[in-house]
């Protein structure tokens, strides 16, 4: 789909041109849901990738607003994988970031698939890096505190935590961009790939060839199966419940594929647990129920 400038709410287009010289066209991104607007900008002073939230109110931003702060505030910590954030600026009740625009495609993580060893750099190169301190209280896990107990997950690694394929980005000359940084944080570095496999089952992976896949890494073998599983059932809990809230398909695939992803662990877990008591042999410290 293409626009015209006219589609962007006056205060937004003002922001970017005062940048960027007269908007020519403006191109809603392919996939997209949670800031307001994102898309591709094109300009006097070249292309941009856009993404641009409304606050609440003058002081009060709403979730949109903080998922872009954090966009922000990570960017400069991991220039080797996103798009560089040129500006950012509040104008007219908007926050308006400004990335470097790259020609790419998503990838493809059907099995076989050789993005797969593109992703899997990606991966071992964020495994290997501690959470910068701009991310010093954004603790992955709290996600999930209100189901569980989730100090098992907690860690200082630094997680991008939504690795889907449209969030990875592959140029023609074999360059990769990691976009979406909304949901990063530290946390246990497994948690990187047990989030990864619902994308990898919405692939074409079954359960058993996505733990396959995410075997490679050692921090997924490091880690205690029972509190894979526990968690796999958290996950699965919570996109449910989330479910019920957000009829969107994309909600119902998700909340579907973790269900099976939890199904296929159980008989891998303590056999108290897996007839759904919360005896399991060892102490249940990370629960769902
Ligand atoms: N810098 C960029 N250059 C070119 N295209 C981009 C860039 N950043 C993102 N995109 C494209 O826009 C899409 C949406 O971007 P992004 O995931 O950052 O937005 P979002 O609004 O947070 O969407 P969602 O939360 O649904 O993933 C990406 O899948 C990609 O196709
Ligand atoms: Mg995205």
């Amino acid at each position: 789909m293409r626009s015209d400038r006219s589609e962007l709410p006056p205060e937004v287009a003002g922001a970017i041109e005062a940048r960027s010289g007269p908007i020519h066209r403006f191109e809603p991104a392919p996939a997209g849901n949670h800031a307001d607007i994102s898309g591709t900008v094109h300009a006097d002073g070249g292309r941009l990738f856009i993404k641009a939230a409304r606050k609440i109110a003058p002081d009060r931003d709403g979730p949109e607003v903080r998922s872009l702060r954090w966009e922000a505030a990570i960017n400069p910590h991991v220039t080797e994988y996103a798009p560089r954030l040129h500006w950012s600026v509040e104008a007219g009740g908007w926050l308006v970031l400004g990335f470097e625009h790259v020609e790419a495609r998503h990838a493809d993580y059907t099995p076989g698939s050789p993005d797969l060893d593109v992703l899997a750099k990606v991966i071992d190169g964020l495994q290997a890096r501690r959470a910068p301190e701009v991310l010093e209280g954004k603790r992955v896990e709290r996600r999930w505190e209100a189901f569980a107990d989730v100090s098992a997950l907690a860690g200082d690694t630094l997680l991008h935590a939504d690795l889907n394929a449209a969030n990875v980005l592959i140029s023609d000359d074999g360059t990769v961009h990691v976009v979406d940084w909304t949901f990063t944080g530290r946390g246990a570095p497994f948690l990187e790939m047990a989030l990864l496999i619902p994308w990898l089952m919405e692939a074409g992976h079954s359960p058993a060839a996505a733990e396959e896949w995410v075997s490679r890494f050692s921090a997924w073998t490091a880690a205690d199966p029972d509190v894979i599983t526990r968690f796999s059932r958290v996950f699965a809990d919570k996109w449910q419940a989330n479910h019920a809230t957000n009829q969107a398909g994309w909600a119902a695939g998700l909340a579907a594929r973790a269900r099976r992803w939890a199904d296929h662990r159980l008989p891998l877990f303590g056999a108290d647990a897996a007839a759904g008591q919360s005896g399991s042999t060892d102490s249940p410290k990370y629960y769902s129920r």
